[in-house]
């Protein structure tokens, strides 16, 4: 999806519409946008063959919003970190469209017998605050993860999991996120 696209699928999120607006990219500036905008950059610029200022972005996302994010995570449009301190996400996750993050959570592999084996997400998935979710696994659309949750296993589409290891405690039926 082209960069642009994606920026204002991001916007979407912040503003809690999925209706184009004129103004939609001066929100660039919205400081719940800045990590965002930090990532996408990193993003785009690794994959321009410009790593090194790839990089540069995605430290300063480390610096100033204890936000970890790999340059090589394939993140869709509307990623949405309300409180971004302690995010970190590995280089080989994928994490769909419209998908929130809260504070704390980790996205990884299983240590060093698992390496490169990092979780698939898929649209619309909220992850509460301090869950980590290792190794590859896959979480359907709609899942929600419960905070300090610890998700080992795969998730099916709108489950609720919650607890260490976490465990299925219910199937969502409240109304979906933003654009649907
Ligand atoms: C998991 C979660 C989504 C479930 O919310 P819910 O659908 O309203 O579920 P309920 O509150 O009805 O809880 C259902 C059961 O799961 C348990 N539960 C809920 N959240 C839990 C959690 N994080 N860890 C362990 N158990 C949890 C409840 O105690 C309840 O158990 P019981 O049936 O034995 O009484 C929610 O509790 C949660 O953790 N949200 C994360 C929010 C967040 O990170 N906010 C950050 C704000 S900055």
């Amino acid at each position: 999806m082209h960069f642009l696209q994606t920026l204002r699928l991001d916007i979407h999120m912040v503003r809690g519409t999925s209706q184009n607006r004129s103004t939609d990219l001066l929100y660039v500036i919205h400081p719940r946008m800045w990590p965002v905008v930090l990532f996408r950059l990193s993003s785009l610029f690794t994959r321009c063959r410009l790593g090194i200022i790839g990089k540069l972005f995605s430290l300063l996302n480390q610096i100033l919003f204890s936000c970890d994010i790999a340059r090589g995570a394939r993140i869709g449009g509307g990623l949405y970190l309300p409180h971004p301190s302690g995010v970190v996400v590995g280089e080989n996750a994928i994490i769909g469209r419209n998908c929130i993050l809260h504070q704390g959570v980790t996205l990884g592999d299983r240590g060093e017998c698992h390496e490169g084996s990092d979780p698939v997400l898929g649209d619309y998935i909220e992850v509460g605050t301090g869950a980590k979710i290792l190794g590859a696994v896959h979480l359907g659309d709609y899942a929600r993860v419960g905070a300090n949750a610890v998700v080992l296993n795969d998730v099916e589409p709108y489950g609720v999991v919650a607890g260490i290891p976490a465990k299925l405690i219910k199937i969502r039926e409240d109304k979906p996120l933003p654009d649907k």
